[in-house]
């Protein structure tokens, strides 16, 4: 396996590939990665002749008060990680790399973007969008590889590779979770062991509502109010939002049916915890 860290580098080996009739499957991801990144790794490499990971702390995508600097790191564990599950490249870039001084075009999708955590992270969707494409064109993949934990990232992907005729297929894949319920992130780790232990809240909610949602509840409001009280039971933790909403639309729904989409943001300390479950 590879690390490479220019454009050209990509490129070429993409142009290699393609003229073999190869294809190519992508995994974007910011590093530090776990099984939750593993899993996609995984489905890429079942799914394709050649898998190229990225590991990009996109600046773009971080506002000014957020963990840009602080963003966890390891590459040497990165790279075994990847070693492991058989990719062949690790595309790792500086920001120069990515965005050179005079950079001018970014891309901006209105919607999708708005509520849930776009309603507290502005421009945050305006980074993603712009550093998906630049790495859609750079790898030129055949499908695209992002996890159903940041379900309004994936949402908003999906449109942006419909609305602009983008030449990739994006598959969503399942949760991984730790054993205790919590969702797998690189962001685990800011958390203290006291924070650990309240951060099982957070599953705890989801999982409260799925099984509401399964026992014949569809009053998205009484589905909410269940599991804020549950998030609030922990001293730790403030919820920000619990939201019903359409999974492709993401707008808001009163009644819950097929595909909804119920998803969370809370705090433990200085920490934002995402999570969320979709009605089958
Ligand atoms: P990052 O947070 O590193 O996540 C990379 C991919 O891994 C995303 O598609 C994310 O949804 C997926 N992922 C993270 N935790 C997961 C879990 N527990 N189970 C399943 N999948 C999981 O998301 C980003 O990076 C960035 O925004 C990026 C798309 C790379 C653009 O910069």
């Amino acid at each position: 396996m590879k690390i490479v860290s220019t454009i050209e580098q990509v490129k070429n080996l993409v142009n290699q590939w393609k003229s073999a009739g190869q294809t190519i499957g992508f995994v974007p991801t910011m590093g530090f990665l776990h099984e939750g990144h593993g899993s996609l790794i995984t489905s890429a490499r079942q799914q394709n002749e050649k898998v190229v990971v990225s590991i990009f702390v996109n600046p773009l995508q971080f506002g000014p008060t957020e963990d840009y600097d602080s963003y966890p790191h390891d590459i040497e564990r990165d790279r075994q990680i990847c070693e492991e599950l058989g990719a062949d490249v690790i595309f790792h870039p500086t920001p120069e790399e990515m965005y050179p001084k005079d950079f001018y075009t970014y891309v901006d999708m209105s919607g999708l973007t708005e509520g849930l955590c776009g309603d507290s992270r502005p421009g945050h969707f305006r980074g993603v969008c712009t550093v998906v494409n630049k790495l859609f064109n750079i790898v030129q993949p055949n499908r695209a590889y992002f996890g159903q934990k940041d379900a309004q990232q994936l949402a908003i992907i999906k449109q942006m590779a419909t609305d602009l005729n983008m030449n990739v297929e994006v598959i969503g894949c399942p949760i991984i979770r730790e054993e205790d319920g919590l969702a797998k992130s690189s962001r685990n780790a800011y958390l203290s062991s006291e924070e650990r232990k309240a951060a099982q809240i957070v599953s705890k909610a989801i999982f409260a509502g799925e099984e509401l949602v399964k026992s014949g509840e569809i009053d998205a409001e009484k589905i909410v109010t269940t599991m804020k009280n549950i998030v609030d039971s922990e001293p730790l933790a403030k919820v920000e939002y619990v939201n019903v909403v359409d999974g492709l639309t993401l707008k808001p729904v009163a009644t819950i049916k097929p595909q909804t989409l119920v998803a969370m943001a809370v705090h433990i300390g200085k920490t934002r915890l995402i999570d969320n479950f979709i009605v089958e």
